[in-house]
């Protein structure tokens, strides 16, 4: 079966506009885009656009390729010093000169919707979470609505980066499965994909995993967004050919991608929430 990210990610904020609209205060968020790469570009849009769906308040932020280290910590501070920011999201990869691990170090950690500064990745790592990286966390509820129990199976993430398969292999592993982390250089990956109950992929290369790798009735999630020559967008697995092996799999485009927005707008009302009980 084929797990529909879209109408999943349609409900999630369509209760996370509901809750909005009871709330005295508009939850914040302030996306910073740092030069004008056009797939950055795209995805800081659809954050904006989807923010403003949602009744919060939204500052999408422009700054130059060119921004000093320096200068991009001051907007940051400014932005931890705004009562009306609940959340802070600086778009990466950043320019070569930067610094993106101070940058996102210098987020105050209640505001870190993106659920990377070390603090917040250090509190998910021993199972007390706050603020969880938006990706892994809405493969998490893809895989609640497959009816799965994770306790106990076998998980391989293929992929090791801090944005996906580092906290995901970490999400897994709090739901009690048993956690495989691979990457594009795994010897024999075909053979530890062959074990996996559930198969959850990010490395960013098209079609690099086959249906023949996988086994019958698992589980697969494709984080992977790669847009081909000819301007199609395709995944990390060969869907055509592994949804005939797969129990539930999931497409490119309409899958995990949609998800992401939405567990971000999560943790902005989570965000929210947390500082006005403070
Ligand atoms: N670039 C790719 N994915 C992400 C993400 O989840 N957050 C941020 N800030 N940048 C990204």
């Amino acid at each position: 079966m084929i797990i529909d990210g879209k109408k999943i990610a349609h409900e999630l904020r369509q209760a996370i506009a509901n809750q909005v609209a009871l709330l005295e205060q508009k939850p914040g968020l302030a996306v910073i885009l740092v030069g004008d790469d056009p797939a950055s570009a795209v995805y800081v849009r659809n954050k904006d656009n989807a923010c403003k769906e949602v009744g919060f308040y939204s500052e999408k932020i422009n700054k130059p390729a060119n921004i000093t280290q320096t200068e991009l910590l001051a907007e940051i501070e400014r932005l931890n010093n705004d009562d009306s920011i609940d959340g802070i999201l600086v778009q990466l990869p950043l320019p070569n000169h930067l610094d993106a691990n101070q940058v996102i170090e210098t987020i105050n950690p209640e505001k870190d919707v993106d659920g990377f500064h070390s603090e917040n990745i250090g509190k998910l790592m021993q199972n007390k979470p706050f603020l969880r990286p938006c990706t892994p966390k809405g493969v998490m509820i893809l895989l609640k609505i497959t009816g799965v129990d994770l306790v106990g199976k076998n998980c391989v993430v293929v992929g090791a980066s801090n944005i996906v398969g580092r906290p995901m292999a970490c999400e897994l592993l709090n739901a009690r499965a048993t956690v495989t982390i691979c990457n594009s250089k795994t010897q024999d990956l075909s053979s530890k994909l062959k074990q996996a109950d559930i198969v959850v992929v990010a490395v960013g290369i098209p079609k690099m995993i086959q249906a023949n790798w996988i086994k019958s009735g698992a589980i697969v999630i494709d984080v992977g967004i790669n847009r081909l020559d000819n301007g199609r967008l395709v995944g990390d697995v060969d869907f055509d050919t592994a949804k005939e092996v797969a129990s539930w799999i999931t497409p490119v485009p309409g899958g995990v991608g949609p998800m992401t927005i939405a567990t971000l707008l999560e943790n902005t009302l989570t965000a929210h929430k947390a500082r006005k009980q403070k």
